[in-house]
Formats: C-alpha cells, sequence, structure tokens
C-alpha cells in the first residue's frame, strides 16, 4: 500500500515550523510500518537541494490560467531520509530559498498544486491515499473530485490534515480562472464567506480530516478563525491524531548539534555541562535557573507577553532567574523581546533569527521551557524538551493539553496554566522557581519525562489505521 504526502516544508530540506518536522518524520515511520510512504513538495533552491544528488522523474506543463508552465519533477537519489522525496520544479515561478511570504504565494503554491495533479494524471499506477498538509495543498481534494481533466482520479481517497487552521490560504473569485475547468456546480465546495478558501474546500471535499492534537479538534468546532460552523457540519470525518517526534534526530545521547551528551542516568550531569557553555557564550549566570523560549514570533505564540512576565518575574524574585529567547517573525514582537534585554541585559538574552543548532542546545541546556501560546494545534517544543529532560510549562491549550500534565494533578509531570496572560505566566514560573530548590524532585521529574514515550511509532499505525478504512 502506498500513500503520497503533499506538502510545503519537509525537515531537512525545507522547515519553516513544526510541519516541517511532522512530514520528514511520518512517512519515515510508515515506512517502517509496511506501507510505501512518498512525500512531494516544492523545489526551493535550499542547501539541501545544492548538496545532494537527484534524478530527473517526470516532465510536464500546466496552465495556471492563461499562463504555460514548464515543471519537472525530481528525486533524492539515495533515499536519505527512509522515503522517496520528490521536489516539484517550476523555473520562472519557485525560485529561490524562500518557503513563504513570496509576493506571488499564491500563484507559486497554486501551480504546485496544479503540477502535483498532472503529475499524478500521467503516473501509470496510482498511491493508494493521497495526503495532504494544510492550506497550501487544500485545493488538491476539490480538484481531485471536480476538474474535469482529473475525472480518473477521483476515486483515491484524501486524507487532509490540519497544522493551523489560523492560516486558510483564501483568495478572491477574481482568481479562479487559475483553476484546471470544474463542474460550475460545485463552485460552493471552494467558497467561504464570498471567497476561495482552500483550507474549507479541504475540509469539504476530503474523504478524512485530522488535527494534530484531539484536544485542538474539539477547539475547533468553537473556535477557527471563521470556520467554526464547517467543522461541527464536518465532525463526522474528523478526527485527532497527536503528532510524534523524530526520537531519531531528537536524542540527547547522540545528538550532533549538542557538545555534551547524556540519557537518563547521566541526566544531571548531562544538563549542566549542557547549561555551563549556554550560559558562558550568553554570559549569564550558570547557578540560577534557565527558561527558554523557542518559536515563531507570531501572535498564536503568546511570545508578546512574555517581556512583562519576565520583568515581573524578575522583579518578584530579586533577580534570581535567567531567560534566553530564541525566534524570529513579527518585527514588532522582535523588537519587544530585544528591548527586554536591553532592560535586563544580566539575566535575559535573545537571539532573534533561525538558528536550528542553538534549538538543540537550548532544548539540552534550559532547567525549563515556557510555551504560552494563545493557540498550539499540537506543539513539538514541548515533547522536545521533554526528550531532553527540560521540564515544560504550557499554557493548556491544544495538543499542549493534551500532553502535558501538571505536577499537581495524578502522574504529572510539567507546569500548566490556564489563561494566556502576563498574570498566569509569572505565577507559573514561580511554581517552578519553588521547584528549582528541590534539587531530588527535579531530577526524578527530568528522568520521568526523559522516558515519556512521544515517538512516531503510536502515531504514525493510527495513520495507517485510518488509510485502511478507506476503500475506494
Ligand atoms: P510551529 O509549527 O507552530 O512553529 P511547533 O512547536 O510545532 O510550532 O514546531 C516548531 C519547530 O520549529 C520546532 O522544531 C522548533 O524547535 C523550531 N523552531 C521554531 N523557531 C525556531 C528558531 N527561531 N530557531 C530554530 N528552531 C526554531
Ligand atoms: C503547526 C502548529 C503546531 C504543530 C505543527 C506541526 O505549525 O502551529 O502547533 O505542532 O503545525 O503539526
Amino acid at each position: 500500500m502506498e500513500v503520497l504526502h503533499v506538502s510545503a516544508e519537509c525537515y531537512p530540506v525545507a522547515k519553516v515550523g513544526g510541519l516541517g518536522d511532522v512530514v520528514g518524520a511520518l512517512p519515515k515511520y510508515q515506512q517502517r510500518q509496511g506501507w510505501i510512504a512518498k512525500v512531494v513538495m516544492p523545489c526551493y533552491r535550499t542547501r539541501f537541494l545544492i548538496e545532494h544528488e537527484f534524478e530527473l522523474v517526470h516532465q510536464g506543463g500546466l496552465w495556471l490560467g492563461p499562463t504555460w508552465y514548464h515543471f519537472n519533477v525530481i528525486r533524492e537519489k539515495h533515499n536519505l531520509l527512509g522515503f522517496d522525496l520528490y521536489l516539484l520544479e517550476i523555473p520562472g515561478l519557485i525560485e529561490g530559498d524562500q518557503v513563504y511570504g513570496c509576493f506571488n504565494d499564491l500563484e507559486r503554491f497554486t501551480a504546485f498544486q496544479i503540477g502535483v495533479m498532472e503529475w499524478l494524471n500521467s503516473w501509470r499506477h496510482h498511491p493508494d491515499v493521497v495526503h495532504c498538509h494544510d492550506h497550501h495543498t487544500g485545493l488538491i481534494p476539490f480538484m481531485m473530485n471536480y476538474c474535469y481533466k482529473y475525472d480518473y482520479l477521483r476515486q483515491i481517497p484524501t486524507v487532509f490534515t490540519i497544522h493551523n487552521a489560523q492560516y486558510q490560504g483564501q483568495f478572491g473569485w477574481d482568481k479562479a480562472y487559475y483553476l484546471p475547468a470544474y463542474d460550475p456546480w460545485k463552485a460552493g465546495m471552494l467558497d467561504w464567506n464570498h471567497l476561495i478558501n482552500p483550507m474549507a474546500a479541504a475540509v469539504k471535499c476530503s474523504w478524512r480530516v485530522t488535527t494534530v492534537s484531539p484536544h485542538y479538534l474539539d477547539e475547533l468546532c468553537t473556535s477557527a478563525a471563521g470556520l467554526e460552523a464547517l467543522f461541527r457540519q464536518e465532525r463526522h470525518k474528523a478526527s485527532g491524531i497527536l503528532n510524534g517526534i523524530d526520537t531519531e534526530t531528537w536524542n540527547p545521547a547522540t545528538d550532533p548539534r549538542i557538545m555534551h551528551h547524556y540519557d537518563v542516568q547521566t541526566v544531571r550531569e548531562g544538563k549542566a555541562a549542557n547549561k555551563t557553555d549556554i550560559c558562558r557564550r550568553f554570559q549569564l549566570d550558570e547557578t540560577k535557573p534557565l527558561f527558554v523560549f523557542i518559536g515563531r514570533l507570531v501572535y498564536e505564540k503568546g511570545a508578546d507577553l512574555l517581556p512583562d512576565a519576565v520583568a515581573r518575574s524578575l522583579y518578584e524574585s530579586q533577580y534570581a532567574l535567567n531567560f534566553i529567547f530564541l525566534g524570529s517573525g513579527d518585527p514588532h514582537m522582535e523588537w519587544l523581546l530585544r528591548q527586554s534585554e536591553y532592560h535586563h541585559h544580566t539575566n535575559c538574552k535573545s537571539y532573534i533569527g533561525y538558528d536550528e543548532n542553538l534549538s538543540h542546545q537550548l532544548y539540552a541546556a534550559a532547567d525549563f521551557l515556557l510555551m504560552p501560546s494563545r493557540i498550539e494545534p499540537c506543539g513539538l517544543n514541548q515533547m522536545y524538551a521533554m526528550r531532553y529532560g527540560t521540564i515544560p510549562i504550557v499554557r493548556a491549550v491544544g495538543g499542549l493539553y493534551d500532553t502535558v500534565i501538571d505536577i499537581g494533578d495524578p502522574g504529572g509531570y510539567g507546569l500548566r496554566f490556564l489563561q494566556p496572560s502576563v498574570w498566569d505566566i509569572t505565577h507559573a514560573i514561580s511554581r517552578a522557581m519553588e521547584l528549582y530548590q528541590h534539587p531530588q524532585q527535579m531530577l526524578e521529574l527530568q528522568q520521568h519525562i526523559m522516558q515519556l514515550d512521544f515517538s512516531w511509532d503510536k502515531s504514525a499505525q493510527e495513520y495507517l489505521h485510518l488509510y485502511a478504512q478507506l476503500k475506494p
């Protein structure tokens, strides 16, 4: 049996956030469980492309409205990722290494999806399932069902996974001519609030819909950036499957990106050595507890609340703790974090930018990871942190609710708070400070969270069960 994943990101080829991590790991685990899993994504000119060998497997052409584009499909030659990776090249349209944020994203991703359809249409055999991820691939289930040209693909089951429903990719009906000719009676399947909405179209047209955690699916039925009614209506075909993490890439005993390796037995010394290195690099006092934040600087992540929470916590604790922020995104939030560093430079540091190495080093060095998210469909950071023995402090929302149990509750191992507010974050930090005063309890918690199983094994299997239920 064979599944084709269609995605805008896939680690290590191109990653902006967790979507890349998921699409880089899930297929590998599905392969191990006996399925053939393949990934197709746009061909950005990233380092991975330049440094690895590819072979041409298909050449074709596509119409984006009245404009003709030639496209190539190339495949990574040595199966380095543990599954077949295909890149769809569209010269003149998808150029450079940028994933999102180009002025012509609509044209780039629409053409990518049409290219995937053309490629599928030309195959002699077909995958048993087409699995699309997020709105950049959301028009595919519609095209498979209602574009005359692709009639032949209609019987292939489609699964659509929602990693983030805040981004829906809406555009005006004036651009409807970008799509290949479709049954006009089905135009409503594309529409939400008088716009073409790829996220809504995918929810309507896919055979099955999944969200990246069970709790997030419940939340979407009441709050989904305007799509709540749709989620309530389509709830019967939706399920929440919690993301896993790639425990091979994220393993403190072997991770080549960290300086001092450690495991459950050596976590105390291992983390201390990594913390010393990081504190020297950032000129922080290593005897104080270290809190870190890693993530995209957007409203959803609640990073804008951190400067005030930091100021308050420092004041209340008489400067007895340290913070490091790693992130990039909204310029205003970047400025806020820089200001925080400026005002509290002995205790608070920031690295504004994207740095994969530093993220691993921070997971290994920190005592606590802060995630004050307003919205968090799943969240991988808290699972990486736990794998590295770092105690998560999270707002109980979405996947954070599903993966972190508060130490005050039976079987608990992390810290949870309810509101995305400065007050709640400060209170949670003070609870962490209290915990830090008890080294033996800290150690037991660290050892416990390192042994929790967040690997992909279980979730990859859940996806395979779901595919198996879909009979053409
Ligand atoms: P999201 O996908 O919403 O950004 P996730 O928690 O699912 O959130 O995944 C975030 C991923 O991106 C993690 O692998 C995290 O380590 C990584 N990440 C986020 N920001 C940065 C950054 N500035 N530098 C390095 N890695 C980052
Ligand atoms: C999205 C979500 C994040 C999730 C990731 C991977 O980017 O914001 O919570 O972990 O996708 O599914």
